[in-house]
């Protein structure tokens, strides 16, 4: 639950977004596994409606597909700064596997630079901004979440309840990991069904 925040993410849209075991490299559990890409997609709704009161406009399908990509092709989980790159470059390559409706070109971006610094990015744009958000509000798991580094207000807001939702998540013994985190956010009011 966040205050002063009305869910309108519903679980039953997020299901289209489901991962499939097979784009990822390595097995899906583990700290850039399905259960944080499932918590990112979560964040990534859930401050796309947020951050309208911030003035800024985001693409919401983009920053889902992105979520559920864009770590898949880690080679290893310490620092491994060309994943993001990896990533881009895959979802190019397994372009026809996707819904045709899909804007390819925006999350290439945003799997792209979501790993160099945010002055590196050629544009800050306000996509990349909530995507790196989402993925900052999932780093309790790595016991490195400095809200210093967030750069909305959305986020900003929404610190306690990722922390709760990570709690709540952080030691998934079931195989449906996807489903069982969008429970979850449901559970603590962050999503609705
Ligand atoms: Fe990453
Ligand atoms: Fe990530």
């Amino acid at each position: 639950m966040i205050d002063g925040f009305v869910s309108q993410v519903s679980l039953s849209k997020l299901m289209k977004y489901k991962p499939r075991a097979e784009w990822s490299i390595r097995p899906v559990g583990g700290i850039h596994g399905m259960a944080h890409m499932t918590r990112v997609l979560i964040w990534t709704q859930v401050l796309a409606q947020m951050v309208r009161d911030e003035g800024m406009t985001v693409d919401a399908d983009a920053l889902a597909w992105a979520s559920v990509i864009h770590d898949t092709q880690r080679w290893s989980d310490g620092r491994d700064r060309q994943h993001g790159e990896r990533a881009a470059a895959w979802l190019e390559d397994h372009r026809e596997d996707f819904p045709e409706s899909m804007p390819v070109e925006q999350i290439v971006y945003l799997c792209r630079w979501h790993v160099p610094d945010d002055n590196l990015a050629p544009e800050m744009t306000d996509d990349l901004k909530v995507f790196k958000d989402s993925d900052g509000l999932d780093r309790w798991r790595i016991f490195d979440l400095d809200k210093r580094h967030l750069r909305t207000a959305a986020a900003h807001r929404a610190l306690q309840a990722s922390h709760d939702l990570w709690n709540a998540t952080r030691r998934i013994t079931s195989p449906d990991i996807f489903e069982t985190v969008l429970n979850a956010a449901l559970r603590q009011g962050i999503i609705g069904e």
